[in-house]
């Protein structure tokens, strides 16, 4: 394991453990030096298996109510990166029918930037139907987010990507989604080429409130 593992006896302790790591200030570092680093800033090495089996299994840590293991991830190694490529200029051509053949080919280089790409998927259906897909879906985040912080930690850049043609039959069909999945998102994690300034990030303030208090601005 690359990472130390918490003892059971820790969440019991009723006075700090002098002899533990400081478990708050790596999460904060870790967590603050994650950035987006898009595909086309990343290059080779992608992780190799061992590397990348660690950061697959960060996101089996994710909160998941009822174990229902509402998601899942699509690896496409770069033999299938020309089919990629196909669904994604084919998803420009039905929603574009003018698109130029340069558009096409810019739509159809996405697929081959990323070093180790992934395909994030969420299941609507699977398993007990209380849980709805909102809950589902934020399961999903969590595991991806425990993805990313992973690579972080091993040193890797990383990024999520969206697309219209996510939700395109050409999508679909090419990575067999059952009919009560959703794609959410591509992963790409490699190698930093450069990257850019991170963003400055927002206050608490921006994104809490107690309730029974009037905000500030109301
Ligand atoms: C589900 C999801 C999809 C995203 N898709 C894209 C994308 O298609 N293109 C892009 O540039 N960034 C995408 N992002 C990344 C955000 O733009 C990025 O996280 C945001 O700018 C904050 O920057 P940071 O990640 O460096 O903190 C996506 C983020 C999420 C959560």
């Amino acid at each position: 394991m690359l990472m130390p593992t918490r003892p059971e006896s820790v969440s019991d302790a009723a006075t700090p453990d002098a002899t533990l790591p400081d478990w708050s200030a790596m999460a904060g570092e870790l967590i603050q030096a994650r950035q987006t680093v898009l595909p086309k800033r990343l290059g080779a090495p992608a992780p190799d298996p061992a590397q990348q089996h660690a950061i697959l299994s960060a996101a089996g840590a994710a909160p998941d109510h009822g174990q229902l293991l509402p998601w899942r991830f699509i690896a496409v190694p770069h033999p299938q990166r020309d089919a990629l490529a196909d669904v994604f200029a084919q998803s420009l051509r039905e929603r574009d029918a003018s698109a130029t053949p340069e558009q096409l080919e810019q739509a159809r280089e996405k697929a081959h930037r990323s070093p180790w790409l992934l395909l994030a998927v969420v299941d609507a259906e699977r398993g007990d139907p209380e849980v709805d897909l909102l809950e589902r879906t934020l399961s999903a985040g969590c595991a991806v987010q425990n993805l990313l912080l992973m690579a972080t930690a091993l040193g890797f850049g990383s990024a999520l990507t969206s697309g219209k043609a996510l939700k395109s039959e050409p999508l679909r069909q090419l990575f067999k989604l059952g009919p009560g999945e959703q794609a959410l998102c591509f992963v790409s994690i490699g190698t930093v080429q450069s990257r850019r300034k991170p963003r400055a990030r927002p206050a608490v303030a921006d994104y809490v409130s107690t309730l029974g208090t009037t905000p500030p601005d109301a």
